[in-house]
């Protein structure tokens, strides 16, 4: 659980931590589900992938990664959940909030929060396109790469935007 007296600049720290060695960070090309959510406010991008596989006769989540053209903040939390998510059924991640996913951090300033709740926008995408509930938000292979995404046309149709301060779906 994360400290609530945390300071800002204990907060900061931790950030730069995180970015001194991002765990996770890439495409994975077997890759079983993605998702990608963008903020129009800040113009970033989190786009999640996830592999999974059969442990003690449940389905978990094997591996997770993620790509990111955002701020440190939302790098350094899509770091911590994609080690997180390790070993999680699709329940456990789907139970998962942005202030869970971001709890290794402290509590996220409030500027900050959207920054958390792109990265569980990012795992609930990836997780329904799983489930079969909406069509994968990005193709499973690399043949589009997130920064390809964000400079054609078809942008804003692949893409799950989040407004901020709406809670991430
Ligand atoms: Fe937009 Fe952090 S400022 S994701």
């Amino acid at each position: 659980m994360s400290d609530p007296t945390m300071s800002e600049t204990d907060f900061e720290s931790r950030v730069r931590d995180a970015l001194t060695n991002p765990q996770n960070l890439g495409e994975m090309s077997d890759a079983d589900a993605v998702g990608t959510v963008g903020n129009p406010e800040c113009g970033d991008m989190v786009r999640m992938w996830l592999k999974f596989t059969e442990k003690d006769g449940r389905k978990v989540i094997d591996r997770a990664s993620f790509q990111s053209f955002g701020c440190q903040t939302a790098i350094a939390v899509a770091s911590m959940a994609t080690e997180m998510l390790k070993g999680k059924t699709l329940a456990e991640a789907g139970a998962l909030q942005s202030a869970d996913l971001s709890a290794p951090l402290g509590p996220l300033p409030p500027m900050k929060i959207h920054c958390g709740e792109m990265v569980e926008g990012a795992l609930r995408q990836a997780l329904a396109a799983e489930a079969g509930a909406v069509p994968a938000t990005a193709p499973k292979s690399n043949a589009s790469t997130l920064l390809g995404d964000m400079h054609t046309p078809a942008a804003t149709g692949k893409l799950r935007v989040v407004k901020l301060g709406e809670g991430a779906v």
